[in-house]
């Protein structure tokens, strides 16, 4: 479907043989990346887009029906002179001319550089990174988890102190596009209008795309991403199958993930387990494509309180065979964490997990983007986590454009309580609005579990996890405006394996 592999033999990659013959301008304008790391393989990935806001990406419309040859190297060095493996592969206008090179047999816990050639163009040199060898002890591992990059609110800052932390990989949990801008606009889409076809929602990546530091951590670090509702849809409404489809193709087309591999209603493969060593088992969830319509109460509702997003929940909410997964998605995910082997059992969600009540007007209110809105399939999780016999469970979730850190056994009602920890990330850059921020501030006393709540910074979460102690570090961009603003770590959080709750620190450094 993605084109034809080439061998291309022992010999080094040759200089652009096409120099004095240029069909095309630069094609190597959106950068790269890898990601879906293994301990041995990673996904590399480009896009060939001379004018990547035109039709097409600019390319030529005689590439319209023929597929441009790229060749793809790895080197052990980022000079690219010990070259491990090499390929080709034609690329198809149908994919916007994507590139994704799935490379195997590689080393465990390796770094590895990557580059692209085509046209007579050589793309910028990118480095990845292979996961630990999954069966074996490991000492240590640091990662992010990140979300939320709104390009119309501010610069994509975050990411230049995300690369001097160097971590490992990176997940991120969604909203990697808005379809709008809601609120002040600082820098513009390449149109106000959200996109509703391919052709639209590949010019909304390709401008994501362009920005240079977000660029800069694709070729620096690998990628784990998923899927929010500014991707693509709130949920799984059919009335609106060919709009989804459109969305995920070009989600596909520009993000270094595994195969796209339709499963029929145009529901495609984003979960994943992601295997650390002995140390964590990651299951990152897709919480989008499954997941029962979010409002189904047709009671009133305050649209000013929280923009509509927080309401009363109805009986309906409460019914057992609601969900949030789906049902493949569920079996998968309980099997996982049940039997999971590592010392950590993890669960990246992009929605937040544990319950937060808003009491407003006399009423009980809930959000309804995350699993508050799916109170049985919570459960049923939360369960999974309860028969697991090894492994310290722990939640990393965003979604809401502020840093939060939870401790679920300390919620009021008894019935909704949970032994689980969960450590929500900020946006990169999409702004908290007080519509939003507001109620949640308001109703802390309310929530004794959330014991960190910050609603001012922009950043990520840094995880640093060994056998005995899980360590996240909340990274604060001063001002997502301001292209050399620093950052700054508001607070740490500890958790310790084996024991209940985290310890915290505010650092405010
Ligand atoms: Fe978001």
């Amino acid at each position: 479907m993605l084109g034809t592999l080439v061998g291309l033999g022992g010999a080094p990659l040759a200089q652009p043989l096409y120099a004095e013959d240029k069909a095309f301008a630069d094609p190597f304008t959106l950068g790269v990346a890898s990601g879906d790391v293994t301990d041995s393989s990673s996904v590399l990935w480009t896009r060939l887009a001379p004018a990547p806001l035109q039709a097409n990406g600019g390319m030529p419309d005689v590439y319209l029906n023929q597929g441009v040859t790229v060749e793809w190297a790895l080197s052990l060095t980022q000079d690219m002179s010990q070259i491990v493996r090499r390929g080709g592969l034609t690329t198809d206008s149908d994919w916007a001319h994507s590139v994704h090179v799935e490379v195997e047999g590689l080393a465990a816990g390796t770094a590895y550089w990557y580059q692209f050639h085509a046209g007579g163009y050589a793309s910028p040199v990118g480095r990845t990174k292979t996961l630990p060898a999954s069966n074996t002890s490991i000492d240590s591992v640091r990662f992010v988890t990140a979300s939320c990059q709104n390009y119309s609110h501010g610069h994509f800052v975050a990411y230049r102190h995300m690369v001097a932390d160097n971590p490992d990989f990176v997940i991120h949990l969604g909203d990697y596009i808005y379809d709008t801008s809601f609120g002040e606009t600082f820098r513009k889409h390449e149109t106000e209008t959200a996109p509703t076809t391919l052709d639209e929602y590949r010019r909304r990546h390709a401008l994501y795309k362009t920005d240079k530091d977000l660029q800069h951590a694709h070729a620096q670090l690998p990628f784990f991403v998923s899927i929010d509702n500014h991707d693509a849809l709130e949920d799984n409404d059919p009335s609106k199958a060919q709009q989804r489809a459109a969305a995920y193709q070009a989600w596909y087309e520009h993000m270094p993930v595994r195969g796209y591999r339709a499963q029929g209603d145009n529901h495609f493969e984003v979960k994943r387990s992601i295997s650390l060593g002995n140390l964590a088992q990651i299951s990152m969830l897709d919480a989008r494509q499954f997941r029962d319509k979010r409002e189904i109460c047709s009671g009133e509702y305050d649209a000013d309180y929280g923009f509509g997003n927080y309401r009363e929940r109805c009986q309906a909410v409460f019914a057992n065979e609601r969900t949030m997964l789906g049902e493949g998605q569920e079996r998968w995910l309980t099997k996982t964490i049940r039997e999971n082997n590592k010392l950590w059992n993890v669960l990246a969600s992009p929605g937040p997990f544990l319950p937060f009540t808003y009491q407003h007007n006399g009423k009980d209110l809930r959000y309804i983007g995350g699993w508050d809105a799916y109170p049985s399939n919570r459960e049923r999780v939360a369960q999974a986590f309860a028969e697991s016999k090894t492994g310290h469970p722990l939640i990393l979730s965003g979604d809401v454009h502020s840093f939060w850190a939870v401790d679920g056994a300390r919620a009021i009602l008894p019935d909704e309580q949970f032994p689980l920890v969960e450590f929500v990330t900020s946006a990169l850059s999409a702004n908290w609005p007080p519509p939003l921020a507001q109620p949640v501030a308001d109703n802390l006393p309310n929530n004794p579990q959330v014991r960190f709540y910050d609603p001012v910074y922009r950043g990520y979460l840094l995880h640093d996890i060994n056998s005995k102690v899980w360590s996240t570090s909340a990274r604060a961009i001063d001002d997502m405006r301001d292209l050399q603003s620093a950052a700054r770590t508001l607070a740490r959080f500890q958790v310790r394996r084996g024991e209940p709750g985290f310890s915290q620190e505010n650092t405010q450094r």
